[in-house]
């Protein structure tokens, strides 16, 4: 498989074409930003940790029935993954209150919740990426009903899944942040990645943070904590 021109850089990624069409190569940095891109800074060896962790979230989650982009990892930051077009919709699930959710309806951070959340961002750096609803992801003609309707059907089965895994680690999945894409044929499938970054993981016994929280808020261990979580999810697959 050839690399050739990238596409495209995201805050944490870079995209490249293959010399096969249908193909892409993702490429982990170990560059981390919050706030939109206003707070910037470097997760020494971040990128190995997410591009492995989201590999095998992706080939397991696969096989519970989960279809994504994931197709074999080439090497410690790189992956080969199907081309898709983006949904531009932030798929937040929630189990417990924490962060813009704590913030927005002014509740303290670890109330379990009885039922998970689900919420959608416009995937929108320029905007803020704003929170919106179904209703408003349709105006937009950001997906179709039915899209948005196997968006959410997945979105839970991953909650369902990553949930009992991290439980087996001892780590509590507080939320996290999913992204959808299409393939050619329109078939939607699980995208992006699933990682510290992308998720809040809450030691279950101390509630230590162990996911990228510990950047956003100068808590100090970062590379520490995205090695523990690895090393707990390793000794659990
Ligand atoms: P929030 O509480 O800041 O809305 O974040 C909810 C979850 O989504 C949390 O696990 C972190 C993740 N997230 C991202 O992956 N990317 C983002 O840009 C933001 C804001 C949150
Ligand atoms: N990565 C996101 C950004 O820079 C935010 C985050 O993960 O907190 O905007």
């Amino acid at each position: 498989m050839q690399k050739l021109e990238q596409i495209y850089e995201g805050k944490a990624k870079k995209v490249f074409k293959t010399d096969d069409p249908n193909l892409f190569i993702v490429d982990y940095k170990d560059d981390a930003t919050a706030f939109n891109g206003l707070k910037k800074g470097t997760i020494s060896g971040k990128g190995v940790i997410n591009n492995q962790m989201t590999n095998r979230f992706m080939a397991k989650l696969e096989k519970a029935g989960v279809p994504t982009h994931f197709v074999e990892e080439l090497s410690e930051r790189e992956t080969l993954v199907k081309k898709v077009s983006i949904v531009p919709l932030e798929v937040i699930i929630r189990n417990i209150s924490a962060g813009s959710f704590a913030k927005r309806y002014g509740v303290e951070e670890g109330i379990v919740f009885d039922q998970p959340t689900i919420e959608f961002s416009y995937k929108n750096d320029e905007l803020g990426d704003p929170l919106l609803n179904t209703a408003h992801a349709l105006a937009l003609k950001l997906a179709t009903p039915e899209e948005i309707d196997t968006i959410k059907k997945y979105a839970f089965a991953v909650n369902d899944f990553l949930k009992d895994f991290w439980a087996k680690c001892g780590v509590t999945l507080v939320d996290f942040k999913l992204e959808f894409g299409r393939l050619v044929d329109g078939t939607i499938v699980l995208a992006d990645e699933i990682s510290p970054d992308t998720c809040r993981l809450w030691d279950s016994k101390t509630h230590e943070k162990l996911d990228k929280d510990r950047f956003r808020r100068d808590l100090g261990g970062v590379e520490d904590a995205y090695e523990e979580v690895m090393r707990r999810m390793m000794g659990a697959i």
